[in-house]
């Protein structure tokens, strides 16, 4: 291994909500780290934090937009890593990507307009809807026990419902870890365009693809689907850049592309940082070798919990990890209420995951598990779920 993988650095005191929240539970020591919200705690790329280092060096920290060798990197790290031909002129960056989806439902629906999204999913995706007093059009995802498919039948008869003006895609899916196939992209691009609905395509995940999966972008369907989407990027999951605020978001249709532009005027300051471009453009630049070497410690941790499972607790059943570094772990069989899980979890097991049902109704009794640490965090945990679950053990 090229990159020191093993080692994290705490996060206690400088303002990570999800490992302040362990402080208080005496139990907690240098074997726990959260599982929870979605950000790795892998060191960043060297290649990442040299060159920023050499940037502040070289730079001030003035006002900036993106430049030249910014807007080649995104593109082409598009093209080489999703077959997705951009356009330079179609980029539009944001603060982040839930700014992104947040300003497409402003940009193109009404009051009251109905917004698809298929469930469970992403939790603030809801809250997009619902703070802009939009209407949720849930189309829940059928559990088919290994993983998760859309409801057709729903889905065409809300897409043919007169108000519901756009769906917000997380492509792939979190939490339910599902790349959706072309086959399905398809159908669902067919059913959009023939009711005039705008898919905003939420692709955040899109580098985090498990061995033997493929990521399909949304703008690589058809010209007519690419025309009536808005594709939203980022470096920041692929990466660990959360922190950076960035998300570079496609939009082909210059119609679209101008309503969109005007909807971020509305905003007091929409402007990304400096560092963010710098970032976003090391890690597409150099990144690629040591996202390689995370992803395969991702796969080995989620291998680690489905032998485990499946050898002592074979009646939590696991969603087939696609993309993602997230493992959706349904806890329905100890039959404990979404409380109880989240007490034991938290007091007993020093387990801090993310809720199953902050995702929606079908998220109840499920775990959302964050694999991005070194593999020996994964060894303690198990270990801890063991004693905390012991009566539920089957050897
Ligand atoms: C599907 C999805 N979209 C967006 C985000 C957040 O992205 P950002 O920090 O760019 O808003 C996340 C974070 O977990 C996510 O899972």
């Amino acid at each position: 291994m090229k990159y020191d993988l093993e080692n994290i650095n705490a996060r206690f005191g400088i303002g990570s909500q999800k490992w302040q929240e362990m402080k208080n539970n005496p139990l907690v020591d240098e074997k726990v780290i959260p599982f929870s919200v979605a950000d790795m705690e892998f060191k960043l790329a060297p290649e990442i934090t040299e060159g920023l280092k050499k940037f502040i060096d070289d730079n001030i920290l003035g006002y900036a937009g993106t430049n030249k060798k910014y807007r080649e990197n995104v593109c082409k790290w598009q093209q080489k890593h999703h077959d997705f031909t951009v356009d330079e002129k179609w980029l539009v960056e944001t603060h982040s990507v839930v700014n992104a989806f947040f300003t497409a439902v402003k940009a193109f629906t009404q009051k009251g307009d109905g917004v698809m999204l298929f469930t469970p999913v992403y939790y603030p995706m809801y809250k997009a809807i619902e703070i802009n007093q939009r209407k949720l059009v849930e189309i829940p995802l059928i559990n088919n026990g290994m993983t998760y498919d859309i409801d057709w039948d729903l889905f065409t008869k809300k897409a043919k419902a007169i108000d519901t003006k756009m769906l917000i895609l997380c492509s792939p899916h979190n939490p339910c870890g599902r790349i959706w196939t072309r086959e399905e992209l398809t159908k669902i691009s067919e059913i959009c365009l023939a009711n005039d609905i705008l898919v905003v395509a939420d692709e955040i995940h899109a580098d985090l693809i498990m061995p033997g999966f493929k990521h399909v972008s949304y703008g690589t369907i058809s010209k007519e689907a690419l025309e009536h989407s808005i594709i939203c990027t980022a470096p920041s999951k692929t990466f660990n850049l959360a922190g950076m605020q960035l998300s570079n978001v496609f939009i082909a249709n210059e119609n679209y592309r101008n309503l969109f532009k005007a909807e971020q005027a509305t905003d007091a300051d929409f402007a990304c940082s400096i560092l963010s471009y710098e970032a976003c453009r090391l890690a597409y630049e150099y990144g690629e070798e040591w996202l390689t070497e995370v992803i395969n410690i991702i796969d080995t941790n989620k291998k680690t919990i489905m032998d485990f499972m499946q050898e002592y607790f074979p009646q939590v059943k696991i969603t087939q990890l696609q993309a993602t570094y997230l493992l959706w772990l349904d806890f329905r069989a100890f039959n404990l209420t979404n409380e109880e899980l989240e007490m034991r979890n938290r007091q007993k097991a020093c387990l801090y995951f993310d809720e199953g049902y902050i995702f929606g109704k079908a998220g109840s009794g499920f775990e959302r598990w964050n694999l991005a640490c070194p593999t020996k965090y994964i060894y303690w945990a198990l270990e801890r779920l063991y004693q905390a679950y012991k009566e539920f053990a089957v050897k």
